[in-house]
This record gives C-alpha cells, sequence and structure tokens, in this order.
C-alpha cells in the first residue's frame, strides 16, 4: 500500500536536495519501488518516507525532508505514519541503514528509539573517496 502525494519526479527532486552522504535515487528507481507489491511510501509536501513491508519486517529504505524544513517535525510525523501502517501490515520490526557519517539522521533515528544492531562494511559506494559503512539499526513496532 501507498500513501502518496507527491509524485516520483518531485520526490527525487527533493531527495537529491536533502541527501549528502548518500547518493540520492533516479526518479526511475522510485516510480519502480513504489510500484513494487510490498511497497509503502508516505509522503508531506515537504518530504518522504519509503520502504517495504514483508510479512514482519518493514524495512525503511529512503527518508528525506526538504532541507528549508527540517527540524519542524516533518520526518517524525511520517516515520510515525510510516511505522503505524507497517504494524497495522503485519510488522512488528522496521529496520534501516544509515551512513555511519550522517551525524544528523543517526540522531533522528535515535530520538525516535532505534538502536544499532550492526554494521555493513563498504556499503555506501562514492564516486569519490572511500566507501561509507553503514550502521543497521532497528526499532520494535509497538501498538499502543
Ligand atoms: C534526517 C532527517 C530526515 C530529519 O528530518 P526532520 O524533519 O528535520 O526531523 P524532525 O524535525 O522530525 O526531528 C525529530 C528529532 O530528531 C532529532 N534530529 C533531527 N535532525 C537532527 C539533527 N540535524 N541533529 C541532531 N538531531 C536531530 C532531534 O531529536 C529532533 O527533535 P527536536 O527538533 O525537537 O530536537 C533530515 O535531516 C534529512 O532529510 N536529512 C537528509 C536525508 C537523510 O539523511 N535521510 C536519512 C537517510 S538514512
Amino acid at each position: 500500500m501507498t500513501i502518496a502525494v507527491m509524485s516520483p519526479d518531485d520526490m527525487a527532486a527533493l531527495q537529491a536536495r536533502a541527501y549528502q552522504h548518500m547518493p540520492p535515487w533516479s526518479a526511475l528507481a522510485l516510480a519502480e519501488m513504489i510500484a513494487s507489491a510490498h511497497a509503502l511510501c508516505v509522503t508531506d509536501p515537504q518530504g518522504f518516507a519509503l520502504g517495504r513491508v514483508v510479512l514482519d519486517e518493514a524495512e525503511l529504505l529512503a527518508l528525506a525532508v526538504n532541507p528549508d524544513h527540517q527540524r519542524h517535525g516533518i520526518a517524525r510525523t511520517l516515520m510515525n505514519r510510516f511505522e503505524t501502517t507497517a504494524r497495522t501490515r503485519g510488522a512488528v520490526t522496521c529496520f534501516l541503514e544509515v551512513a555511519e557519517t550522517n551525524a544528523p539522521a543517526r540522531a533522528f533515528y535515535a530520538a525516535l528509539g532505534y538502536k544499532g544492531i550492526g554494521k555493513r562494511g563498504g556499503y555506501y559506494r562514492q564516486a569519490d573517496g572511500p566507501a561509507i559503512d553503514a550502521l543497521v539499526m532497528s526499532k520494535a513496532l509497538t501498538l499502543d
């Protein structure tokens, strides 16, 4: 299921502005992910969260908020909607990967209760410069 009010083109443009620690997705890659069977996409006029729910696991694949509108609770609201919808679809745990160097996102996920559970070495390839490790984080999804 997808709850989207933003087109893949709009999402790609927003993500290209927001992503500084990893390459943004193309509009085509976003459209294909949104159209896939297990996709879960929630959007706000200034941001989006995209992932999938398979059986009892949710995975967040992309999250971005317009840099001009950050620190106003938009991502927190997006993630609340993402997690609640994932929970209603049967997920009991949500997983994500974040670049080890992405301090703002790591602080954000920690504020939401995500904990580091592992590391993927060299996960984020860069055109120039060394590949960056990804921190794997997870959170139990509970019914409030
Ligand atoms: C990470 C991101 C999605 C957060 O979006 P946001 O809408 O600004 O986040 P919120 O306003 O909902 O923040 C909620 C809480 O998270 C924490 N937080 C968010 N951004 C933070 C930052 N830059 N530094 C430290 N803590 C931060 C704070 O605890 C914040 O609460 P507060 O503002 O009351 O202190 C946004 O910075 C972004 O788009 N970054 C670029 C893309 C990216 O890195 N995505 C993640 C890919 S894994």
